[in-house]
């Protein structure tokens, strides 16, 4: 049976042309691909793109609805819609949330409805803050069971020496080993 990843896109608009991608190189490894988005990456148009371009793109690849409520992420444990959750890309809120054990969101409980059943969250990060006020979270998540991280680094340390972002072209090979329990290395790039 084909392997289930879900696919979770948070208010990290400006990486979305980045990680619509990788949906497809998991399609292609003939993984299915549950789209998951926050409210906010599912509701909000801004100068990265229109909110029903972005819905209909990953709808269209998936060939499934996205889930975008709390109601609709429920399940995703209890029927054991998923191998893993995949969280790309991930907001300093999202990863503050899942630090705090917070699931107010379609994707925080998505990941707590995924980890309920032991199976791997993977979270690429893409924030301004990872290595300031976000930088407890990250840690915290890194000490934390199963949950990985797609390699990351500085992506303008001159400009914003805070921000990290991962390279979402690790996405698949980072899956691919979270699912037998293992972190891709090198995870700091
Ligand atoms: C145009 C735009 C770009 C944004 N880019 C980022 C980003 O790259 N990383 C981040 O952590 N937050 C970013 N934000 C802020 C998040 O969207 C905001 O914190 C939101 O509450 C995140 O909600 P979510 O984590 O539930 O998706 C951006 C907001 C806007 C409007």
């Amino acid at each position: 049976m084909a392997l289930k990843a879900g696919f979770a896109l948070c208010g990290s608009f400006c990486t979305f042309h980045k990680a619509i991608p990788q949906i497809e190189e998991l399609k292609n490894a003939g993984i299915d691909v549950i789209p998951i988005m926050s409210a906010n990456a599912y509701e909000t148009d801004t100068r990265f793109g229109k909110a029903s371009e972005h819905i209909k793109k990953i709808e269209n690849i998936c060939g499934h609805k996205i889930i975008h409520t709390i109601t609709d992420a429920e399940p995703i444990g209890p029927k054991k819609l998923i191998d893993a959750l995949i969280i790309e890309p991930c907001t300093g809120n999202t990863i503050a949330k899942l630090a705090a054990g917070i699931a107010d969101t379609s994707v925080t409980l998505a990941a707590k409805s995924n980890l309920r059943n032991g199976n791997p969250v993977i979270i690429a990060v893409s924030t301004n803050d990872a290595l300031g006020n976000a930088a407890k979270n990250i840690g915290l998540l890194m000490n934390a069971k199963n949950i990985y991280f797609v390699p990351f680094r500085q992506d303008d340390c001159e400009h914003k020496p805070t921000s990290i972002v991962a390279d979402f072209s690790k996405t698949k090979d980072t899956f691919l080993q979270a699912i037998v329990g293992k972190q891709l290395q090198p995870m700091i790039l």
